[in-house]
């Protein structure tokens, strides 16, 4: 991949009318905290990413909307043009190698630099692990995990030679985190996420490229088929806020991708409704040690109640979700 960067392309003057028109309208921002700035969302053609692209455009970022349904993807780049903003369309599967090095190719062709990241782009395939299928297992962790580490490393190695400070928000979730019935292959993509977004976020400081995740929670069309109908409360009036609506996700988003966020790396954020969360990593609760001895099993046989009671953590597998602050429902079968 060419890291040279092209010489930034200024607006010609009728983009420059177009965007006090836009402005006066009260559609683009006048100061946004994005302004200028180039980012790329994977998966933007619908739900969270979807919104996450308007936000970062509304903000003033010019998006590289990247969608492997190319008529959602279009829909978005459309949305955002005649709304005064810069957007253009990348279609294909984020997590091919082809597909991810020309993200960043569109955005250095098209705008000369690129700023930040988004890696959305998820999918489920639900079964509990004895009926699972190798290929349900595979296509989760593909896409999540490899459509998270090729976007990425293009764009660290663009940011490493070129010099320009980076932001990256990964996509994680609870069910990862917290561990979710019926989702051993989605849960465990996630939560290698977080472990993903630690790992570059400590690499990547020394060259000022910043690397955090968050873990969303929204109705979209991946929970509508994983918990089933969701109230819709649009009917509700104007006035009533939409707690599960899928762009409220974003602001979080657009700030972790400016500079007011410059000083945040490597951290894990919930963020749904009007609630935006900070995940403690996992840590350890609890000692016994053996006087510089190697145990015996019949040692830790006897002893290790003193981890759980020193704790406080109950021995029996734990349904964490069900003890989530917000949790739009609880499952049971698959
Ligand atoms: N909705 C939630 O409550 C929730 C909770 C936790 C995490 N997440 C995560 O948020 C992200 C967005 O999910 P959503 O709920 O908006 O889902 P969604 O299905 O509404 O949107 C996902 C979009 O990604 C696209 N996509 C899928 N695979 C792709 C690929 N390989 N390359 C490019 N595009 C691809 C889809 O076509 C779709 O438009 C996912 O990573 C998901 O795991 C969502």
């Amino acid at each position: 991949m060419t890291t040279t960067v092209p010489t930034p392309v200024s607006s010609p003057p009728g983009a420059v009318l177009a965007e006090c028109a836009a402005e006066v309208l009260g559609r683009v921002p006048a100061m946004g905290l994005l302004d200028g700035r180039i980012v790329i969302v994977t998966g933007a053609g619908r739900g969270i990413g979807r919104g996450e692209a308007l936000e970062l455009a509304r903000e003033g970022a010019r998006v590289v909307v990247n969608e492997l349904d190319a008529d959602a993807g279009e829909q978005v780049v459309d949305e955002i043009t005649a709304a005064g903003g810069e957007a253009v369309l990348d279609t294909g599967d984020c997590s091919e190698d082809e597909t991810a090095q020309s993200l960043i190719a569109t955005a250095l062709d098209r705008w000369g630099r690129l700023d930040a990241l988004v890696n959305n782009a998820g999918i489920l395939r639900d079964r509990t692990i004895a009926k699972m299928s190798a290929d349900e297992w595979d296509a989760v962790i593909k896409v999540h995990l490899r459509g998270h580490f090729l976007p990425t490393h293009y764009a660290c190695a663009y940011w490493k030679e070129s010099g320009n400070q980076g932001r990256i928000v990964c996509t994680a979730s609870t069910s990862g985190l917290l561990g979710n019935f019926g989702q051993a292959n989605y849960g465990t993509a996630k939560a290698g996420i977080a472990a993903f977004s630690t790992i570059v976020a400590m690499e990547m400081a020394r060259y000022g490229v910043r690397c955090n995740a968050i873990a969303p929670a929204a109705r979209t069309r991946m929970t509508e088929s994983a918990y089933g109908a969701f109230k819709d409360l649009s009917d509700e009036g104007e006035e009533s806020f939409d707690f599960w609506h899928p762009d409220n996700v974003a602001p979080l988003v657009a700030y972790l991708c400016s500079d007011t966020a410059g000083d945040i790396s490597g951290k894990v954020f919930g963020v749904q409704g009007d609630a935006v969360e900070l995940y403690q990593p996992f840590t350890s609760a609890a000692v016994i040690q053996n006087h510089d001895a190697r145990w015996t099993a019949e040692g830790i046989a006897a002893r290790a109640h003193e981890l759980f009671d020193e704790s406080g953590i109950e021995p029996e597998v734990e349904n964490m979700m069900a003890k989530l602050r917000f949790s739009m429902t609880e499952r049971s079968t698959l």
